[in-house]
């Protein structure tokens, strides 16, 4: 997306879910929020050896938290540009890396340049083949023995055939991107079928809208920002409503999940 579409007044009925979080100030979209965030960062053990690349860090809050591991380098690669805009001024105040306009399954960086890669809240809304191309381009980043960590949403296991569907239709209706959750195992699957070998899963519930995970996330005050940008716009508060009420149909059925892997040494 270019920025002067992004620039544009955002349509709250039509914008994808994430475009009209981040417009009402949510800085976060992971769905197992800054909590299953740290975890999944403990589990790949970065430090200051680490060539660190992440997709598509949205506002930059993850990226906030690689600034104090102070890693040997750090690349983000954004598709919008007002993304990258932003991270890239996270980063001018950290002194450290850069964040590129690309796309996570075509990123343009060099076979193994890494040594950690991550993505979070970006794999779910991608189609079944472009999930495996992006698992495919961290594979292809990674030198032998990298870490790749994922933070997605996830289907519980043996969930009917009917109720899948159901989810999907309607987080796609809601959501505005085609989201395709995959239960834990399938998730697994995607990454051990590009090379991965999967090392830890954890999960978490997915609580993205609720009001403690808010305040965790985004802090008193940016939960309170948030509220009173949404309270100020119908159309944004009738968007809202829909997506919390789709998540909390299905809560008993969606979890986040963080999954590492390891292209072997
Ligand atoms: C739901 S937000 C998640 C942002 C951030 N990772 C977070 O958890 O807060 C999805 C982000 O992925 C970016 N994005 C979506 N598809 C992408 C792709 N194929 N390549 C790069 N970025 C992508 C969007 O621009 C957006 O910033």
């Amino acid at each position: 997306m270019d920025k002067n579409r992004e620039d544009r007044r955002i349509d709250y009925n039509r914008a994808p879910a994430y475009e009209v979080l981040f417009r009402l100030g949510k800085t976060t979209m992971r769905p197992g929020g800054m909590e299953l965030t740290r975890t999944m960062l403990e589990e790949l053990r970065v430090g200051e050896n680490d060539n660190v690349v992440e997709l598509a860090p949205g506002r930059g809050a993850t990226t906030r938290l690689i600034l104090e591991l102070l890693p040997q380098s750090y690349t983000a690669v954004e598709r919008s540009r007002a993304s990258q805009q932003n991270v890239q001024e996270i980063l001018r105040h950290g002194g450290l890396g850069q964040c590129v306009v690309g796309t996570a399954q075509e990123t343009g960086l060099d076979d193994g340049c890494a040594s950690v890669v991550f993505g979070e809240a970006m794999l779910t809304m991608q189609t079944k083949e472009t999930k495996r191309k992006i698992a495919q381009e961290a594979y292809r980043l990674l030198a032998p023995g990298g870490r790749y960590g994922i933070h997605e949403t996830c289907l519980k296991d043996n969930l009917s055939a009917d109720i899948t569907t159901e989810i999907e239709s309607t987080l796609k209706d809601v959501l505005r991107v085609a989201a395709r959750p995959l239960t834990l195992k399938e998730w697994r699957m995607l990454l051990e079928e590009a090379g991965f070998s999967v090392s830890g899963a954890n999960e978490a519930p997915m609580h993205l809208l609720e009001p403690k995970r808010m305040i965790q996330d985004e802090g008193l005050w940016g939960g309170l920002k948030f509220a009173s940008r949404v309270i100020a716009s119908s159309s944004a508060r009738r968007r809202i409503r829909g997506i919390r009420q789709a998540f909390n149909r299905y809560s008993d059925y969606i979890n986040a999940a963080v999954l590492i892997a390891v292209k072997p040494a």
